[in-house]
């Protein structure tokens, strides 16, 4: 998975460097700096004597010695003085040479330390935004698999706005086992999407069902033309999560109803997962690189289920290739259905997955953010 964001200690990963966030003697200290040399050893601090220094945002590397990665890159994030002293091009700076340091040296894999988020008191938010916005830049145009390693919880600030949204969808929609089951096939409107007949299908848990009833209720009886013409019609007084979740149904019902195009072109099932992605690739005048990158899916991957007309892919990797196709709900549940999953409302992550997509937001970088704040499996493979 070409980006990672894991919990851990960095001195434990076998990857090919790792990175210190040092200071400019590069003669150690405390925090990560401090568990690296111990972890490394005295030979690492007699090779970081012959460096003599480095200036902030500049990287140099050195051997490993008794860490299990090979290499270890020092580099030196800025002290936080306010925000108008350069702070962030000098953080990006310090990503950006260490990154192209593991490129030169041929480095599979680098894993990253939240550079200047602890003593150097970089708000952690902002740190983290400098982190992933720099990986996913070089990532579009080189091939590396590049781990951000976060060793206290607190360090890892998720936009708070987005944290609360999707906690309020999560609220409404996720079935933790201890509510009444999720209705699948319920009739909680009687209008229906699509032209067809069928009654609107209810994705949500019993519990919720009156309050989502209650912005069904605001939909027309008669039935609308198209998805387009029902997301246009969501209540406006419902708060957010509500107007989500309505949507959320006319793309289930609409799943139910009268699939759209794409969906009745997917739900054609002599198309294998393989033919159907290369297929919708083609459709959309993707190339295949800028999907598979996309979907945060490596190289090799893609190749094998290019190769394979009959390649069983993960259900992650069906949802990364989903989000990197900007597949609707509807069409995401017909593209699953062909790999023999689907989506549920028991799995946090794909709720919160389905909290994106019918959000017709496809940022994967926020959404494997958002599962790694909620302490779920990331997207890609
Ligand atoms: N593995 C991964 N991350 C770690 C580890 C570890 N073992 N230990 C600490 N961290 C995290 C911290 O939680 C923080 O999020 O590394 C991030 C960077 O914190 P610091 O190590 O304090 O580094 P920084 O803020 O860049 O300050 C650098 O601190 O240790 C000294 O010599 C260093 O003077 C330099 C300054």
């Amino acid at each position: 998975m070409p980006f990672r964001i894991v919990s851990g200690d960095i001195t434990k990963l076998h990857v090919d460097a790792i990175v210190n966030a040092a200071n400019t003697s590069l003669l150690g200290g405390g925090g990560v700096d401090g568990a690296i040399h111990r972890a490394a050893g005295p030979r690492l601090l007699e090779e970081c004597r012959t460096l003599h220094g480095c200036r902030t945002g500049e990287a140099k590397m050195t051997l490993g010695y008794d860490l299990p990665a090979k290499y270890v890159i020092h580099t030196v994030g800025p002290i936080w003085q306010g925000g108008r002293c350069g702070e962030e091009e000098l953080l990006r700076s310090a990503y950006r040479n260490s990154l192209l340091l593991a490129l030169e040296k041929n480095c599979e894999s680098v894993a990253f330390p939240m550079i200047s988020a602890g003593v150097y008191g970089y708000p952690k938010e902002q740190a983290l935004e400098v982190a992933v916005s720099t990986i996913r830049a070089f990532l579009e145009e080189n091939e590396m698999d590049v781990i951000l390693v976060i060793f206290d919880r607190d360090s890892f600030r998720f936009d708070v706005r987005l944290y609360s949204e999707i906690s309020g969808y999560l609220r409404n929609t996720y079935d933790d086992g201890k509510g009444p089951g999720i209705i699948l096939g319920d009739v909680v409107g009687s209008a229906a999407v699509g032209g067809g007949s069928r009654p609107r299908r209810s994705l949500f848990s019993r519990t919720k069902k009156a309050r989502v009833e209650e912005c069904a209720r605001a939909l027309p009886e008669e039935p609308v033309e198209d998805e387009e013409a029902a997301d246009a019609i969501t209540p406006d007084a419902a708060p957010p999560v509500m107007r989500m979740q309505a949507e959320a149904m006319y793309c289930a019902s609409a799943m139910g109803a009268a699939p759209n195009g794409l969906a009745e072109a997917l739900s054609n099932l002599d198309e294998s997962f393989s033919q159907a992605l290369l297929r919708m690739i083609d459709s959309r005048g993707m190339k295949d690189s800028e999907c598979y990158k996309k979907a945060n899916i490596d190289r090799k991957l893609f190749s094998k289920i290019r190769s394979d007309v009959n390649y069983r892919p993960s259900k992650q990797t069906v949802l990364a290739f989903a989000v990197a196709l900007e597949l609707d709900l509807n069409e995401t549940e017909a593209f699953l259905k062909k790999a023999g999953f689907a989506l549920s409302h028991s799995n946090k992550a794909d709720v919160i997955v389905e909290y994106f997509i019918a959000n017709k937001n496809y940022d994967m970088y926020s959404i494997n953010e958002a599962l790694f704040a909620f302490d779920q499996n990331l997207l890609g493979a």
